[in-house]
């Protein structure tokens, strides 16, 4: 304990909406919902029903949230429940539903932080063609303005995108994750149609009025570990972070990026007057830190597979391996807690005055689970305090920092992996949806009663 906890620093767990929402029926389908039919995408057949039957237990988590003590809840919401598909009329149904979910956190005190796309895109969307559409940047930037319409005047903070790099390139190159696309081309198409989709509705929300407007980004260090891989790490790097970074800042797609891609696209699908567009001001960005990359030569047989980090999810990826270095969690990440501020510096240095959050950090961790149902898991107190002590000393050093979301509320659908990872503090029972904190989620709280305010 005893973190020393400033006491403006905010303090929240995050969830996203296909992870737990669960009530299939009462929303419209999406990319994840058509993966999750095709055989083997999800490694242990989870489908989006039940997941956590959150929308039929939402009071239920709302106590969680209180019973926690949380400062803000990061959740994120299904455009088709919203918008049945994806464009045109609106579902009064879901729109009931996150205002009960929004008014429930103000009642409870705790600030809303809404994320409008995490990865659940609208099955006749995908079916348009998706993110490598640039009609789809217009149709998202629609959605969030009837979102803005309802809800701006009580959600605290606003993204755009969680980690358009997932949906980009786990998307459409490796086809990891939904819609399970193999086109390197058309991945780099889906990260400037992302980008301009979140420039549009930056605009949008900013001129109705809506407050704190900024969007999601998994900013991921990447190391080379010999002097040989530092032009395949710039490579790695360019199109993990500097991409996005660099289109924030209005520079463009970086030019060696350009390059190196040449062989996979023509670009032709860049404007030039939609830089402004993509560089509209935020006014903050979150990052998501688990781990670091590690960019090795291809010489050894490798040890570990970290799930995300495979050379298929790169465009024109050059020869190398991902060589993750012990500990790991259960996804094959390396645990690396100063590497959150290697994280920082990547956003700090493209967008100097932003300030900045960890919007999901945790770890899947093998637990026990005793015979009445608890959970002992000591690995991820660990984890978390570690990587909340290195945040504060970043802070400390001059990083404008101002909160940390825990990932995850509960044990959730964890995309391609299913229910096979948990990143819960708190227990899902997946047969039954019973919730069981975990001794993590009992540190988490202490840690939040124990501050100054
Ligand atoms: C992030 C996602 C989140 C969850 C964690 C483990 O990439 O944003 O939904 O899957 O990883």
């Amino acid at each position: 304990m005893d973190l020393n906890l400033p006491p403006d620093f905010e303090l929240g767990v995050a969830t996203s909406a296909w992870q737990i929402e669960g009530d299939v029926a009462g929303r419209g389908r999406c990319n994840w919902d058509d993966f999750a039919e095709l055989p083997g995408a999800i490694v242990d057949g989870a489908t989006g029903e039940p997941a956590c039957d959150h929308v039929h237990r939402l009071d239920e988590d709302l106590d969680l949230l209180t019973w926690l003590g949380v400062d803000a809840y990061r959740f994120s919401i299904s455009w088709p429940r919203v918008m049945p598909t994806g464009t045109g009329a609106l579902s009064p149904q879901g729109l009931d539903f996150y205002d009960r979910l929004i008014d429930g956190l103000l009642e409870r005190g705790i600030r809303p932080v809404a994320t409008l796309f995490h990865w659940d895109l609208p099955s006749p969307l995908e079916a348009a063609g998706g993110w490598p559409e640039r009609d789809t940047a217009y149709r998202f930037a629609d959605y969030a303005q009837a979102m803005g319409e309802r809800y701006a005047d009580r959600v605290d903070r606003w993204a755009t995108l969680n980690e358009p790099w997932c949906s980009a390139f786990l998307g459409y190159c490796s086809g990891y994750f939904a819609p399970g696309r193999k086109e390197p081309g058309a991945s780099l198409a889906a990260v400037y149609h992302l980008l301009l989709g979140h420039g549009l509705a930056i605009d949008r929300l900013r001129d109705l009025g809506a407050r704190n407007l900024g969007i999601v980004l998994n900013l991921i260090p990447v190391i080379a570990q010999s002097e040989s891989m530092e032009a395949a790490t710039r490579h790695v790097d360019g199109l993990q972070n500097r991409i996005f970074l660099d289109l924030l800042a209005g520079n463009g797609i970086p030019p060696d990026i350009r390059e190196s891609c040449a062989s996979v696209t023509d670009w032709s699908f860049v404007r030039p007057e939609d830089t402004p567009i993509l560089a509209t001001p935020i006014d903050w960005l979150g990052e998501n830190y688990y781990s670091v990359m590690r960019v090795a030569e291809v010489d050894s047989e490798r040890h570990v597979d970290a799930i995300g980090q495979d050379i298929a999810d790169i465009p024109a990826c050059p020869p190398l391996r991902f060589d993750p270095q012990p500990p790991y969690t259960d996804m094959g990440w390396e645990v690396l807690p100063e590497g959150i501020e290697m994280a920082l510096r990547k956003a700090t240095d493209h967008l100097p005055d932003v300030p900045l959050w960890i919007c999901e950090n945790g770890a899947a961790i093998a637990e026990e689970i005793a015979a009445d149902g608890t959970v002992h898991d000591p690995n991820r107190i660990e984890y978390i305090d570690d990587h909340l002590r290195a945040l504060l000393r970043a802070r400390d050093r001059g990083f404008d920092v101002r909160g940390y979301f825990a990932w995850s509320l509960l044990d959730n659908l964890e995309w391609a992996s299913g229910w096979t990872k948990k990143f819960g503090l708190v227990r899902v029972d997946p047969a039954t949806g019973t919730r069981t904190p975990k001794d993590s989620a009992r540190w988490y709280r202490d840690v939040l009663a124990a501050r100054t305010r």
